[in-house]
């Protein structure tokens, strides 16, 4: 009976506070929507008893709210199984108000989930605070040992949604992927904190795919693989103040490896005061050697420093990784109309710039103006292969374009 009790309580108790504060008159103000807390779903900040039914508890009450509505997260270590949050809901303007940390069950490698925590359909949602820790280490090691290991699970998953922001998030460990935008509109990633060693496989930063007007912006990135990577169907990504590295720099692709129903396209990607180190690439654009048609438009990439980056700009329109599947073995997306404008600091090899574009379907319009890329105290070069485009200011290394 006691136990029941204790039940009923525990089940009430979100809604005597609901209650309560609407009560209060305090419900109805602006800025004063729904309240809920973890905690009073059930959430237990232990770090071992999984808390996901408690989430989601939390989620369905804001979700059906017609107030704005805020989830609160206490400090402390909350165990998350797999979760996905889904719209749509009844209002526009949910926020997660996170102090604690989020952490991954450890991963089964016999049976893998291949996301963490997903968000799917939703619109005017925001995130604050909180670290998720997507406890990979294991599966690195499968990896490093070169076993049969799954892909993994991406830590943060958004698709099919619009209109949301996450600010001030660090994001860390993950299997996978940190971040991945899919099928989105109108993003905000700011203030977020990512963070893998640099020898941790498959760990990238934020990619970006299907997805127009995202910006990422006064954000660090430090892992085992890109930092952000923008994958076919992106218009209109800005990057901004973000610093990469470890890792493998910006990539606009691979593109063109798979058949994609219709084009290929990216277009309209501004990266500006960005800063890489110690990157194996730093702006890239990598394309395959299929016969996969589309185009990459419009790419700005401006104010960057490079601190000792294997390749700081290249472009590579032959990518076939073990020459298989490649039919054309050069791309047929076209490269259009790229700019680089205030690439400066060091390249850790003396090919600092690298243009290595189809043969079927040269760049065209790639535009440098005032480029200094130094190694150390030798010279460095520039490579062009199919690509036509214009130099001016200052030059180092002399342009090939
Ligand atoms: C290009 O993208 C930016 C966001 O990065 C957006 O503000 C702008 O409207 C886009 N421009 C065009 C022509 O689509
Ligand atoms: C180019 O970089 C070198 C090495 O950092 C520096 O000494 C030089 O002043 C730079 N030149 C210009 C024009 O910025």
């Amino acid at each position: 009976m006691a136990k029941y009790t204790r039940m009923l309580v525990l089940l009430l108790l979100p809604y005597i506070y609901l209650f309560s504060t609407t009560g209060a008159g305090l419900g109805l103000g602006h800025g004063h929507g729904l309240y809920v807390n973890v905690v009073d779903f059930g959430g237990k900040a232990d770090g071992r008893t999984n808390s996901a039914q408690p989430f989601l508890r939390a989620w369905a009450a804001a979700c059906s709210s017609f107030r704005p509505a805020t989830i609160v997260v206490p400090s402390g270590r909350f165990l998350v199984g797999q979760v996905t949050f889904s719209g749509p809901c009844k209002n526009k303007a949910i926020k997660f108000l996170i102090s604690g940390t989020v952490i991954a069950p450890l991963i089964d490698i016999s049976n893998a989930a291949d996301k963490w925590i997903g968000f799917d359909n939703i619109d005017g949602v925001s995130i604050h605070g909180g670290v998720f820790d997507g406890r990979g280490a294991a599966l690195w090691g499968c990896k490093w040992a070169q076993r049969k290991c799954p892909d993994g699970a991406t830590s943060l998953l958004f698709t099919n949604s619009r209109n949301f922001e996450i600010v001030g998030l660090t994001s860390k460990n993950s299997q996978l992927f940190h971040i991945v935008i899919l099928k989105c509109q109108d993003v905000r990633v700011t203030g977020v904190n990512i963070v893998a060693p640099g020898n941790s496989p498959n760990t990238d930063g934020v990619h970006v795919q299907m997805s127009a007007g995202v910006t990422i912006s006064q954000t660090s990135i430090r892992t085992g693989d890109d930092c952000v990577s923008i994958g076919h169907g992106t218009f209109g990504l800005l990057i901004d103040h973000v610093l990469c590295g470890p890792g493998h720099g910006i990539s606009i692709g691979s593109l063109g490896k798979d058949h994609v129903l219709g084009q290929t396209v990216v277009s309209n990607v501004t990266v500006k005061s960005v800063i890489f180190s110690g990157t194996q690439n730093g702006l890239r654009i990598k394309t395959w050697g299929t016969l996969t048609t589309g185009y990459v438009y419009g790419v700005i990439f401006m104010d960057v420093v490079m601190r000792d980056v294997k390749n700081p700009i290249i472009i590579d329109q032959t990518y076939c990784p073990d020459n298989k599947n490649c039919p054309s073995q050069s791309s047929h997306i076209r490269i259009d109309n790229v700019e680089y404008i205030n690439i400066r600091g060091t390249s850790y090899t003396q090919k600092a710039v690298n243009f290595g574009c189809s043969s079927s379907t040269p760049c065209r319009n790639i535009k440098l103006q005032n480029i200094n890329l130094t190694c150390e105290n030798q010279p460095t070069h520039s490579s062009c292969k199919n690509v036509l485009g214009t130099a001016s200011g200052f030059m180092v290394p002399p342009s090939c374009v």
